[in-house]
């Protein structure tokens, strides 16, 4: 693999970095310990470190040789999710009821390789900034290092950021132009009708009635106010109502999911399923409020970034190696908000391949420590291409 020689040659250590953050993983907000262990690594080194940025976020700042005004974001998440570990690795998790099951542990591990490099080499002008956020499943830790000051507090220029992909082989890295990963929102709406005898239904407003036809009329915004050649899910997963065979409820409790890849489709979708929910109530003599919550924004990657980033890709992984022809994907990212205010590009390192082919958020799923190198090779390069 012609990843960095002497990240290669760090490739032990670092499997046992990740082995040691892998047994003691702690979930949003929470990652005292880990973030601990990255301060301290990265002031080993001689990395300025600045701690406590949206609660336990670590950002490390490393001049080049010359300055020549430019900066980048290289950013890793640290957090694990609140699920229980079943893959009987000798490094399994001993914190109960957490588990890396999405990899971060290998990226914090590789983003540290690359820190660990670039701060013993220094092949580059201007400063890097390594940004260890907390929170990335469910918090939005990315978002309140922004809101905290993190792009007023460490200038930088451009931001990168990489997820370890089941999906694609070792030795590949796929790189989406465009969107790349969706907005992911929630809702609940509440339905008001009147109750009474379900024999009487002429005595009462049916919200069930009016609920089912809502979610109906909903399922339209798709087909109908969006664009076809463009995305959107509308899914309505929870519906309760009622209590009786023979009494008509006073009420209907929805909520549900809206995923999508563009702003304009966002808005529209948001601002019609209020008017449908609202109109229909009204129409039948009841009542709909729409609590829709904007979760994490699309992770867009700029066309021309994107570019840069494959070019960067290929120079560690070689010609061919390099997927750009992916499909975007409809979970959600965080890291779409520091891409909201810089540019950069979002990209996946592959990790297929004998005991590893485990999707994320499966609790056999272990992140692949053969891609340990070539994660923390790309996040280095990104630092010597894009400062000199
Ligand atoms: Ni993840």
């Amino acid at each position: 693999m012609p990843v960095i020689n002497s990240i290669a040659a760090l490739h032990d250590e670092m499997a046992e970095w990740r082995h040691d953050i892998h047994a003691h993983p702690e979930i949003a907000f929470e990652e005292v310990r880990t973030a601990g262990i990255v301060a301290d690594k990265l002031r080993s080194w001689g990395i300025e470190v600045h701690t406590g940025i949206a609660k336990t976020g670590v950002v490390g700042v490393l001049k080049g040789r010359s300055d020549n005004g430019r900066a980048i974001g290289l950013r890793a998440d640290m957090d694990a999710l609140p699920m229980t570990e079943q893959t009987g690795l000798p490094y399994q998790s001993t914190n109960p009821g957490r588990f890396h099951g999405c990899g971060h542990d290998g990226h914090t591990t590789m983003l540290l390789g690359a820190a660990r490099y670039l701060a013993e080499t220094r092949n580059f002008e201007g400063t890097v900034h390594f940004i260890f956020q907390p929170g990335e499943e469910g918090g939005g830790g990315g978002k309140i290092m922004v809101e905290e000051g993190l792009f007023d507090r460490f200038a930088c220029d451009e931001v990168y950021a990489l997820h370890n992909w089941p999906q694609l082989p070792v030795g590949t890295i796929g790189i989406k132009s465009g969107p790349a990963m969706a907005a992911t929102d929630t809702f609940t709406a509440v339905i008001r009708g009147h109750g009474g005898h379900a024999a009487m239904p002429h005595m009462t407003v049916d919200p069930v009635v009016i609920g089912a036809q809502i979610v109906t009329a909903w399922q339209s915004l798709v087909s109908r106010t969006t664009d076809p050649v463009k995305s959107a899910v509308v899914s309505v997963t929870q519906f309760h109502a009622g209590s009786a065979f023979n009494v008509i409820p006073g009420q209907v409790d929805l909520c549900g999911t809206v995923r999508t890849f563009e702003s304009a489709v966002r808005d529209r979708v948001r601002d019609g399923m209020i008017r449908i929910a609202e109109g229909i109530a009204t129409g039948f003599g009841g009542r709909a409020e729409v609590d829709y919550i904007e979760g994490y924004p699309a992770t867009v990657n700029p066309p021309e970034y994107a570019d840069v980033a494959a070019a960067v890709a290929q120079s560690v992984v070689g010609v061919g190696k390099v997927e750009r022809d992916l499909e975007p994907v409809m979970g959600g990212e965080d890291f779409s908000y520091m891409l909201n205010e810089r540019p950069g590009a979002y990209v996946f390192v592959g990790q297929a391949g004998g005991p590893n082919a485990c999707s994320v958020h499966n609790p056999h799923y272990d992140f692949n420590d053969e891609i340990l190198p070539i994660g923390a090779s790309l996040l280095a390069s990104f630092a010597e291409h894009r400062l000199r």
